[in-house]
């Protein structure tokens, strides 16, 4: 039964608070007709990976959380938080609420490398890694032994690199940022010395970007290094280099010329940059105690070279292992998934199924196009999609109910769920607690804390 008639204004659902949903929200609330716009959030608090991603050591990026508080102060924008959709609501209970439905939910599982011994102790995917570090509530009580002097860091992308910079840096490095208190307390005891990143093509093909990569030359008591035999580039990379338009492939190579081929003796620490090499196979009785490589040969034309494993095995000896190797999105039942790309099937943002659209469903972000892209590269691609949505929207079903009808009955079953109004008191205790700390914030790292701020 319908609550009344709904005339204007049109109301949309966002699913997520990462940078696509904010971003989504805001060209949705500056658009004509107006437009109301709930951001479901399964988390109390929001942000996405802006807040469990971004390295602790990077604060100056997390300052675009200023962009999404003034969206967040837009006329018709709602943050619903602690609910997450698929268990607490139902995709078919916001259809009936909302003209449309963006989901905005990010990636939230890893790519797999498909190896024997992946998944032993002691081989963790950067998704639980980074979650870990910055304070993730689901990830904290992930048990990582650092006790052995190597690890080793699978990828050659900028993630690798934030993997790497967290367990080379110091603690009093780290203690200035707000990396998890625990993480940092682990970390301090941490053994490791030596850090492989490991990547199976050239210093031609690595995703490094040039900025991140620079920081290794500074890392204190750190040689960035490299292996002389992996470090010739053949014909078809040198092509690459000469043709590419971008700018950053020449700069990283710059860059990594000016690693060393052997460590000095003044410094304690070392990251080796390993180029050609594929993962094999992780190797360990219960838990990892070796990463076998494989050497590989680039084969192909240039900008698309393949690397083709060779026979040639080697070995590093290792208590750690961190896979980075791209995520991918998570199944939502009921919804068409493309499995090869790790994305909801969609259309320019337009989910569909069997290549027809699926009307008032759309997608932006990470689970819209893969786990490629800055934190700014989501602002023109949820533009795209709203694009899409608003010219369906006159075509879109009237909802079945009222806005009111979600949390009215969230709030009948008993759910906590959290408003950006809450989400700023939790912002001003971590950072009132992070002051007497020097850290821009100490941050809360369980829901019952999280809610008991709420509730004092
Ligand atoms: C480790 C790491 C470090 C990065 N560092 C940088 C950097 O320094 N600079 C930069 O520019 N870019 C960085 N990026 C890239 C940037 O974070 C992404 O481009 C961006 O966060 C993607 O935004 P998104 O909104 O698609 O996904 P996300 O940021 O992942 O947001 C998705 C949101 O959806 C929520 N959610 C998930 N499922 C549900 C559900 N069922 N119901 C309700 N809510 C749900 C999640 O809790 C999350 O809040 C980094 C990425 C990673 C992985
Ligand atoms: N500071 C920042 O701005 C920042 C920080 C972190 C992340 N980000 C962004 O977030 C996005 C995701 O970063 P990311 O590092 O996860 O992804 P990425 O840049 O795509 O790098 C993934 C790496 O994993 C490798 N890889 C994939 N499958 C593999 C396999 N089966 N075996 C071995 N290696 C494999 C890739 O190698 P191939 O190239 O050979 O496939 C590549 O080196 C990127 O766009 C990144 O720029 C930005």
């Amino acid at each position: 039964m319908t609550d009344k008639p709904i005339n204007l204004p049109f109301r949309i659902a966002i699913v997520g608070s990462g940078p696509s949903g904010f971003y989504a929200a805001e060209a949705l609330l500056r658009s004509e007709p107006p437009i109301e716009v709930d951001v479901f959030e399964k988390l109390p608090v929001p942000y996405g990976l802006v807040r469990y991603g971004v390295a602790p050591d990077h604060h100056k990026l997390k300052q675009v959380t200023r962009v999404f508080e003034r969206i967040a102060q837009m006329e018709g924008f709602r943050l619903i938080g602690n609910v997450c959709v698929g268990e607490d609501v139902t995709v078919d209970a916001l259809r009936q609420c909302y003209h449309a439905v963006i989901f905005a939910n990010g990636a939230e599982r890893e790519k797999d490398l498909g190896i024997d011994g992946e998944c032993l102790d002691g081989s963790f995917s950067a998704r639980e890694f980074v979650a870990w570090y910055n304070g993730h509530p689901h990830y904290r009580d992930l048990d990582i032994d650092f006790s052995h002097e190597t690890a080793a860091v699978i990828g050659q992308g900028n993630v690798a690199l934030d993997v790497a910079r967290i367990l080379l840096k110091s603690e009093a490095e780290l203690s200035s940022t707000d990396i998890a208190d625990y993480a940092l307390e682990a970390l301090s005891q941490s053994k490791v010395k030596k850090v492989h990143i490991i990547g199976r093509r050239g210093p031609v093909q690595a995703k490094f970007t040039d900025k991140e990569l620079r920081e290794f030359k500074t890392l204190p008591g750190c040689d960035p290094l490299v292996r002389e035999e992996e470090f010739v580039l053949n014909a078809a990379s040198h092509k690459e280099l000469e043709d590419s338009t971008d700018a950053k492939l020449s700069t990283n190579l710059e860059i990594m010329q000016g690693f060393e081929f052997q460590p000095s003796s003044d410094h304690q620490k070392q990251c080796w940059f390993r180029f050609l090499q594929s993962p094999s196979r992780l190797m360990g009785e219960n838990r990892v105690e070796a990463l076998q490589l494989e050497r590989c040969a680039l084969v192909g034309e240039p900008l698309h070279q393949i690397p083709v494993p060779t026979g040639q095995l080697s070995r590093i000896d290792c208590g750690l292992v961190i896979r980075c190797i791209g995520y991918r999105a998570k199944r939502i039942p009921g919804l068409p998934y493309d499995t090869d790309k790790g994305v909801l099937r969609n259309n320019q943002g337009r989910l569909t199924k069997a290549g027809e659209s699926l009307p008032g469903l759309y997608a932006v972000g990470w689970i819209k196009r893969g786990s490629s892209g800055t934190i700014g590269t989501n602002r023109g691609d949820s533009v795209d999609t709203v694009k899409q949505l608003l010219s369906d929207l006159p075509q879109l079903p009237e909802p079945q109910h009222s806005r009111s009808h979600i949390l009215d009955s969230l709030t009948r079953s008993g759910l906590r769920h959290t408003s950006f109004g809450d989400w700023q008191k939790i912002d001003i205790e971590e950072v009132r607690q992070g002051q007497s700390l020097g850290k821009p914030r100490q941050k809360i790292t369980t829901l019952p804390e999280m809610i008991s701020v709420l509730d004092s």
